[in-house]
């Protein structure tokens, strides 16, 4: 190489590398579920030991934060919500669960816009080169967005929820689409597809006509200038999604819309103490037994345990099964509980055969990760589509609650223990595994192009096209009158030709009153 071409290249490497270091980046995360900030945890930082400048607005202060990374911490100004869920899923609990979105996402706003530090922060307005902002319960961090004049990547630690389908431009059809909330997957029964519409419509409106409206009126509280939510949300430039096509199956996605799915999952650690011991002395395996930090297995009916208990004792394998209090009175030697237990290290243990879990995404994508066979029980959320992705995927079966008893729970252990079922996990954990571009990798890489290309917009055009534009219904209607014409023409034209044949000929009933008439006359 020249002496002058090195030159240019190293400076253009500074420059570079100077341009990503010296980004400026907000995050924003209203919501204080602990489940969802495990995941953007994990990008935040990456962000910042990549030498990014990054603000976290969030309920989640870093303990041992890295170099450049600034917590703006929420954390305190709202009760915490671990540990609430009853062990049971119905229209009712799905109707309570609507209302705890909708009532957090107002909530979650208003203490967010009541904090000094992100008041003082917005009067500061220092420059950002790019905000990250939460997609899920509320689009109140949008409007603080607008304030920074910023482009804006939306990211997510689940799948959809059913308002964003129209602002991204994503086609929802309740035929093929699995809805968030529901069973049914992409193979939904008419029963499905009828309950999918009537609480796709009911989570919609509950958006549009309360949270979003509520939190457009305590934005306006503060300011006198944010535009209509919805119509920041359509200003989105990326949506990091947190799954990938492996687990939840192809879909219709614009190419701004982007799977990054996986990268929260730690690497494993060697098991240690008794756990240890109890895992490797296992002669026929292990079955992890886990709820989530959400649900208590201790609010599981009585009835539903011993059903479980039942399934133990006629399997050779041993269980280890997150539970909160020590009531259980199972033998030593079949089964250990703890209120905590390491389930990364657990999942990726060799002995490890199978996971009766409550298909929360942090959870299933864990599994995925480390090949291990699922026995998924939906409780709410986005459970119900994680768990039809499960059994469509091949990584597992679903087994609802209301069919929990010991034969169903037998049959479904028994079908995920086979040794082909296995061979075929591994498959589907070796694809997962298989991109072009690690998860973190591409989520920071969108990232960043939003932040260099800030006067581009990646939205299809699906997104901007009006509802009756979107399927046709001023095209149908050209068509229906051309041939409403075309066939008023021709009846008349047959009319004025036919019509004097038949005047010449027979007498007609018209003809014989018209020379009725005549006469008279
Ligand atoms: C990095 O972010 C912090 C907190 O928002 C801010 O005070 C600081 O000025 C920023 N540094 C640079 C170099 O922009």
């Amino acid at each position: 190489m020249k002496p002058s071409a090195l030159i240019v290249t190293l400076l253009s490497l500074l420059v570079l590398t100077d341009y990503a270091c010296s980004l400026n980046i907000l995050g924003i995360f209203p919501y204080h579920g602990k489940s969802h900030f495990i995941v953007f945890r994990v990008f935040l930082r990456e962000l910042a030991k990549r030498g990014r400048n990054v603000t976290v607005i969030s309920h989640f202060p870093e303990q041992d934060p890295p170099k450049n990374y600034h917590d703006i911490s929420l954390a305190g100004s709202i009760k915490a919500i671990e540990g609430e869920a009853p062990f049971e899923s119905s229209y009712f609990t799905l109707f309570l669960g609507s209302l705890y979105l909708a009532t957090t996402g107002v909530d979650n706003c208003k203490v967010l816009l009541a904090d000094d530090k992100v008041q003082r922060l917005i009067k500061e307005n220092p420059k950002f080169d790019v905000i990250v902002v939460e997609q899920f319960n509320s689009d109140c961090a949008l409007g603080i967005a607008y304030k920074f004049q910023a482009p804006v990547v939306g990211i997510m630690s689940h799948i959809l929820m059913p308002y964003h389908y129209e602002r991204l431009g994503v086609p929802y059809n309740p035929a093929y689409v699995p809805f968030h909330f529901l069973e049914g997957g992409t193979k939904p029964s008419l029963y499905h597809r009828v309950e999918r519409t009537i609480f796709d419509f009911y989570f919609r409106m509950l958006n549009r006509y309360y949270t979003q409206r509520s939190n457009q009126n305590t934005l306006a509280q503060y300011f006198d200038d944010i535009p209509p939510l919805e119509e920041l949300g359509r200003e989105i430039k990326f949506l990091l999604l947190y799954h990938n096509f492996i687990l939840t199956g192809s879909r219709l996605f614009p190419s701004n819309v982007i799977e990054v799915g996986g990268f929260h999952v730690v690497d494993a650690k060697p098991l240690t103490g008794d756990l240890k011991k109890f895992v490797e002395e296992a002669e026929h395996g292990v079955i992890y037994i886990s709820f989530g930090s959400i649900v208590k297995a201790s609010t599981m009916p009585a009835e539903k345990v011993q059903e479980v208990l039942n399934v133990m004792k006629r399997l050779p394998q041993r269980f280890v099964w997150k539970w909160e209090d020590k009531t259980l009175m199972v033998d030593k030697d079949k089964l250990y509980t703890n209120s905590w237990l390491p389930q990364v290290d657990i999942l990726a243990h060799p002995k490890t055969l199978a996971f009766l879990s409550h298909a929360g995404n942090g959870g299933t994508t864990e599994a995925i990760h480390y090949g291990v066979p699922m026995v998924a029980m939906p409780v709410g959320g986005d459970q119900p589509a994680n768990a039809a992705a499960i059994e469509e995927s091949d990584l597992g079966v679903q087994l609802q609650i209301r069919d929990l008893n010991e034969e169903n729970l037998l049959n479904a252990f028994r079908k995920v223990l086979d040794p082909k079922f296995r061979q075929r996990v591994k498959e589907v954990s070796k694809a997962w595994h298989d991109r072009p571009l690690p998860p973190l990798d591409t989520a920071v890489y969108w990232t960043e192009f939003a932040a260099k290309y800030p006067n581009f917009n990646f939205r299809t055009a699906a997104a901007d096209v009006p509802f009756y534009q979107y399927i046709n219904l001023d095209v149908a209607a050209v068509f229906i009158t051309i041939i409403s014409i075309i066939f008023i023409v021709l009846r008349s034209a047959l009319k004025i030709c036919c019509g004097r044949k038949e005047s010449k000929g027979k007498n007609t009933k018209s003809n014989k009153v018209e020379k009725k008439k005549a006469k008279r006359a």
